[in-house]
């Protein structure tokens, strides 16, 4: 049977800045900077659907791996980004949300991030998650030691520990899981993307580099997402 709903939510690993670049024969941030304008369309996208929740992988615990002038980069267009869009969230009525070792990113995309969460956090029109310095393996280490400390606190018996537990101890439990995944570019695989929650996500990857994706696409993928038949290990 056709899935006519609208997905609630939906995570996109938003790769391929770098091919469209040298594609055109530019250097790497400027498909960076071409990519954040593909985020800033998102916000207006996600206003006018009716998805609730749109999460971006934007930097994984992995892409510190690249070289200090491109990390450098990419953090300069974060904070930059925070900066050029927050009006454009507020008149969309769109909460700001991340995931991710926020921590541990520089402390000027970290302040901007954190006004910016707690200056939308009333917006009800549509929630945009920025996974930022995001492993779905340090997510679910970090909630093994949130629970260890809760059993050590004696607030928890670890005979009770069951699947619920874990899923209250990730970054953000409020959050329902995706429906859709979507992955530019191409690749067939997670990159440590949100490893648990997207157990009975349907995946959806078009080869269009990340800076080119725009709101057709997405209609796309949701379309796709429709005739999906999702039995959840049932009948
Ligand atoms: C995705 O684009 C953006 C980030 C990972 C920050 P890439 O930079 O991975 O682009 P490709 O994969 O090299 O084309
Ligand atoms: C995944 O893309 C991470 C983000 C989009 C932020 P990568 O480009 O880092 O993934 P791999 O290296 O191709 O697996
Ligand atoms: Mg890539």
């Amino acid at each position: 049977m056709e899935n006519k709903t609208v997905p609630q939510h939906v995570a996109i690993i938003m790769d391929g800045n770098g091919r469209w670049a040298k594609q055109r024969g530019l250097e790497r941030v400027e498909g960076h900077r071409a990519g954040a304008v593909a985020v800033r369309n998102m916000v207006a996208i996600l206003k006018k659907s009716d998805v609730k929740y749109l999460t971006l992988y934007a930097f994984s615990t992995e892409n510190w791996k690249r070289s200090k002038e491109e990390v450098d980069a990419l953090m300069e267009l974060l904070a930059e980004f925070i900066d050029a869009n927050l009006d454009l969230l507020q008149e969309n009525n769109v909460r700001l949300l991340v995931t991710g070792r926020i921590e541990g990113l520089p402390e000027k995309a970290r302040n901007k991030l954190k006004d910016a969460i707690r200056k939308t956090a009333d917006n009800q029109d549509g929630t945009v998650i920025f996974a930022l310095n995001y492993g779905g393996r340090a997510e679910l280490a970090d909630a093994a030691k949130k629970i260890a400390q809760k059993v050590l606190a004696g607030e928890l018996d670890p005979e009770e520990i069951n699947e619920n537990t874990v899923a209250q101890n990730l970054y953000l439990p409020e959050i329902p899981d995706p429906d859709l995944l979507i992955r530019t570019s191409g690749e067939l695989r997670l990159s440590n993307f949100l490893l648990w929650e997207l157990s009975y996500s349907e995946i959806y990857v078009t080869n269009t580099f990340w800076p080119d994706f725009g709101e057709e696409e997405f209609y796309k993928a949701i379309e796709e997402y429709q005739k999906r038949n999702r039995r959840f290990g049932g009948r």
